[in-house]
This record gives C-alpha cells, structure tokens and sequence, in this order.
C-alpha cells in the first residue's frame, strides 16, 4: 500500500520570488496536511549530503549552489498516496514539460530553478523527512 507522507520544500528561486505563501495554498488546496515546516537555509556541505544520490551526474556542484544560494521551506505532508500525487501537482522536472496547472508549470524558472522538490518513493520520503526535522517536531 502506498504511503501517507512525502518531504517537499520550495527551493531557492521560489522562495526569492515571493512565491512561498501562493506555493504553500496550492499545496493545502489539493488535500495535503502540513505536518512540519519551517524556513532554513543549507550550506553547501548540507545541500551536497541531501543530493548525494546525484553526486555522479553532471548537474551535481551547479544544484548544490543552488540549493544553497537562498532561503529554503521544508515541509512534511500527509495525504493518502502522497508521494505519486504530490509528483503530479508539481509536474514534471523541466517546467517546459510540465503539464498546465502545476506548480512547477505555474513558478519554475528552469530545469535546475524548478521551484520545488517533491520525493520519489516512500522510502526517500522518510529519509528527506528525517534529514530536515526530528520526530518530535510532526504534529
Ligand atoms: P526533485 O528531486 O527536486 O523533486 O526533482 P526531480 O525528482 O523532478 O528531479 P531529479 O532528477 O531528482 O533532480 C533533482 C534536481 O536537480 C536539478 N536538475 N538539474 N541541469 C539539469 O539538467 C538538472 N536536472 C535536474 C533540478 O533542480 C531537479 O529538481
Ligand atoms: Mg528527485
């Protein structure tokens, strides 16, 4: 059975826009309880450790600046099969791809400023939760 929970948080470029609050009513309108956010910023050494699964690819120094470049909202969210549709209302990685109406279609400046992380399996979506908060502080 599919999973409740899945980790997202607004990223560097939509925070900087002023895009956080419109983000985050997207977000609570398609069903998804907040259960623990906050506002944070990761240093490189913390954005390197939480991508280290891309640490091969080509891409992997340029999104740790990024990731690091501004103010971050992580977020834990609980809805039934969380993770498969929390990854449909952010649409695809490459916001030219992604399908009208979603979030990254709606406030993604490019394919690595994509506004948005959303998890790709309920096992991540522990291990990025874990990573941002610690247990006590869901509610
Ligand atoms: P995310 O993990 O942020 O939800 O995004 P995703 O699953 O759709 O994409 P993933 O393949 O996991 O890539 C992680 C993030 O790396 C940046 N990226 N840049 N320059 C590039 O070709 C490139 N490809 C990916 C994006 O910020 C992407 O969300
Ligand atoms: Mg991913």
């Amino acid at each position: 059975m599919a999973g409740t929970i899945t980790y997202t948080m607004i990223k560097p470029d939509a925070v900087a826009a002023g895009n956080a609050g419109a983000i985050i009513k997207m977000i609570q309108e398609a069903g998804f309880r907040i259960v623990a956010m906050k506002m944070t910023k990761m240093s490189p050494e913390t954005a390197g450790k939480f991508y280290e699964v891309h640490k091969e690819r080509g891409f992997y120094g340029e999104l740790c600046a990024y990731m690091s470049s501004g103010a971050i909202v992580p977020m834990i969210l609980e809805k039934e099969n969380a993770v498969e549709d929390f990854r449909k209302l952010i649409g695809a990685t490459n916001p030219a791809q992604a399908a009208e109406g979603t979030i990254r279609k709606l406030f993604a400046k490019s394919i690595e400023a994509n506004a948005i992380h959303g998890s790709d399996s309920d096992e991540n979506a522990q291990i990025e939760s874990n990573f941002f908060f610690a247990t006590t502080d869901k509610f």
